[in-house]
């Protein structure tokens, strides 16, 4: 059978590094081989949110899973079987492949995406890998899921988001939804995970679906 092409998932300096971890955790443990891109910023955000020294040129899949929320009261996940290849790029290393409409992938997430990202998105510039990529699965007519958190929004912001809406993205901002039996933050969190994975068409069932 065919390898299902990988995914590229880009973490930038928005609020919600939980929400990238979750991510990046349930893409590889469906089989699906990602390439991940941390702005300098997303760093930081670790740093404050998760108290995660995250260096993302040595991030492996035993780092990533072994990542606790310091809110959470599920056990630590081990690396599961099956799990797919982690790839870890440099943001500003032109070479990688999701810099070039020729890699194949199968989409690509932005999550959580900062406002200035996004802006860069509608722009089109290509100052960072995750500008690029972007800028390549709009170009490419390939998914672009684009995961935005600020509040309140500005009509700067909203500018920004028609405008890549328009060009193709979808537009899935980090807002949870509190009707699926909430019982924690890992609920809310995987309201959105579970969303964004369902846009990739990757199988995996977060939440208890409305109407079943
Ligand atoms: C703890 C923390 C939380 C932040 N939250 C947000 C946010 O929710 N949305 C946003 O647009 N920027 C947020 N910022 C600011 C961005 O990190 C900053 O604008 C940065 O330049 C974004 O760069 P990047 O898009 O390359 O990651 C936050 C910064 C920090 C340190």
């Amino acid at each position: 059978m065919k390898a299902e092409p990988p995914l590229v998932v880009g973490v930038t300096g928005a609020s919600g590094a939980a929400y990238a971890v979750r991510l990046l955790q349930v893409l590889l443990a469906a089989g699906r081989d990602v390439h991940a891109v941390f702005s300098p910023a997303a760093v930081q955000v670790f740093r404050d949110e998760l108290g995660a020294e995250l260096a993302p040129a040595s991030l492996d899949l035993e780092t990533l899973f072994a990542v606790r929320f310091p809110w959470s009261e599920r056990p630590a996940e081990a690396v599961p079987a099956g799990v797919g290849a982690l790839t870890v790029h440099r943001h500003v290393d032109w070479s990688a492949g999701p810099a070039s409409g020729s890699f194949r992938t199968g989409g690509m997430v932005i999550c959580p995406c900062s406002m200035g990202t996004l802006a860069s998105v509608a722009g089109g510039l290509c100052s960072n890998l995750i500008h690029r990529a972007a800028a390549v699965h709009l170009k490419e007519r390939r998914p672009l899921i684009v995961v935005p958190r600020e509040t309140p929004l500005s009509a700067i912001h909203l500018g920004t988001m028609q405008t890549v809406a328009a060009a193709g993205a979808v537009l899935l901002p980090a807002m949870p939804g509190f009707y699926h039996g909430v019982s924690g933050v890992d609920d809310l969190i995987d309201f959105v995970v579970g969303r964004i994975v369902d846009q990739l068409s990757v199988d995996r069932d977060l939440v208890t679906r409305w109407g079943t």
